[in-house]
């Protein structure tokens, strides 16, 4: 029987539940792919992180080139994240002729045009599936089974932290503070929790699923970005009587005019099936031409989630003989032919506070008017403030259709620009 000796380099929660399966799974594979999977070698300092997973003190290497020059490892396996001393190690092993299974985002989107020049070179596969939304197989969709159309949009909840965070705000009416902290006591948010809260995390991988799905290098500073520090539970609630569901999206479109991608906080009406993908739950609802509407969802993070995602891109790498590189040319920046719509088009929610007297109206409805937005709804709350003063202000709450953001970003700086008269609470995109 074929064997096929991999190396594992970090033993943190995803290289843990990648050795779990590994061994526990080994003589399926063997019974069903006819091909035995043996872990050789790890990569780990910790030395009582390796005994508690029951790995022999002979497996463990303290260097990457003791790794690289073992013959019996035909697969490396990179789950240590961030960009160094990753990238070194990664590029080692390619060079060394192994192939690599990596599921890190950060550096496979900023370096995937490197490793992959590596890759070819060498006649090494170079696996990325566990890189985007943990054990749900969207990157070997998008790679295969969806090649035959042409995608026209993808729009995902790409980061378990904050789609535990927003959905716990809603559910409990919980600060966004309060919540943080305690996904940061469960050990879903970092200490420093801004690669998840501030939409850098989610960037990354729609970098490399757009790239995938319109066939164009998407570098993640091409995307527009903007996190969820700032939404409060006053907009979630008002937003839930409107019939939405508030989450951090990522957006991709490919249209006539070009490719949008950003990455925001939006509300989506209440019966998208996106809308009730909560928790720590990610989903990827992806449209093509020819294949219509497709969602996958599932556990987007992980120690068996993303365990799984690996795994799967081990035996597929141990099964094949020739590899499968990216369906595009895949340069560090984006294709000169590539166009980016900035001013893209969205609907929005808009919050004022606004002084309760005649003429108010009036005059944010010039504004609208001047800035070529229109109106879908509208609500004024009536707070009983007693006793209530000149100047007490009461939410007036817009819906518009849909509306390119500059125009917006101008209405938001007339109204502020109308001396306390009225002014804007929040702006919040809508995804019908
Ligand atoms: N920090 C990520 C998330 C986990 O919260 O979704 C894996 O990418």
């Amino acid at each position: 029987m074929k064997k096929v000796g991999v190396a594992i380099l970090g033993l943190g929660v995803v290289g843990g539940g990648t050795y779990k399966i590994l061994t526990e799974h080994r003589e399926d594979y063997k019974r069903n792919h006819k091909v035995d999977i043996v872990v050789e070698s790890v990569l780990e300092r910790r030395r009582e992180r390796a005994a508690e997973l029951g790995i022999d003190e002979s497996k463990i290497c303290s260097n990457i080139a003791e790794i690289c020059s073992n013959p019996e490892v035909d697969i490396v396996v990179e789950v240590m994240g961030g960009v160094e001393p990753a990238k070194t190690f990664v590029l080692a092993a390619l060079n060394a002729g192994k192939s690599v299974v990596t599921s890190n985002k950060e550096l496979f989107c900023k370096y995937s045009h490197e490793l992959e020049k590596a890759a070819r070179k060498n006649h090494c596969g170079l696996f990325y599936e566990a890189s985007c939304v943990g054990g749900v197989p969207v990157i070997r969709t998008l790679l295969d089974n969806l090649q035959g159309n042409r995608i026209t949009s993808m729009i995902g909840i790409i980061n378990g932290t904050t789609n535990y965070i927003l959905t716990k705000m809603s559910s409990e009416g919980a600060s966004y503070d309060e919540v943080l902290k305690e996904a940061q006591r469960l050990g879903y948010a970092e200490a420093n929790p801004s690669a998840d809260v501030e939409g850098y995390d989610a960037t990354y991988k729609l970098s490399i699923l757009s790239s995938l799905a319109f066939h164009t290098k998407i570098p993640y500073t091409n995307i527009y970005r903007e996190g969820i520090s700032g939404i409060s539970v006053t907009d979630i609630n008002y937003g839930k009587r409107l019939g939405y569901a508030i989450k951090l999206l990522a957006i991709g479109k490919n249209g006539d005019n070009g490719i949008e991608v950003r990455v925001h906080p939006a509300f989506i009406r209440a019966s998208h099936p996106l809308a009730s993908v909560n928790d720590s739950y990610n989903a990827v609802y992806i449209t093509g031409d020819s294949v219509e509407d497709v969602m996958l969802y599932g556990r987007g993070a992980g120690a068996l989630p993303t365990g799984s995602a690996i795994v799967g891109d081990i035996i597929y790498c141990a099964t094949h003989s020739s590899f499968q590189y990216s369906p595009f040319e895949n340069t560090e920046k984006a294709a000169r032919s590539t166009k980016f719509i900035e001013n893209f088009e969205s609907a929005y929610y808009i919050r004022l506070d606004v002084i309760d007297k005649a003429g108010v109206l009036a005059k944010v409805s010039s504004i609208f008017s001047k800035c070529g937005i229109s109106v879908a709804q509208m609500v004024q709350e009536d707070i009983p403030v007693l006793p209530k003063s000149e100047n007490s202000t009461v939410p007036l709450i817009f819906i518009t259709h849909n509306t390119k953001e500059h125009s917006i970003r101008k209405a938001e700086q007339d109204i502020n620009a109308l001396n306390g008269v009225a002014s804007v609470a929040s702006i919040i995109r809508v995804v019908n």
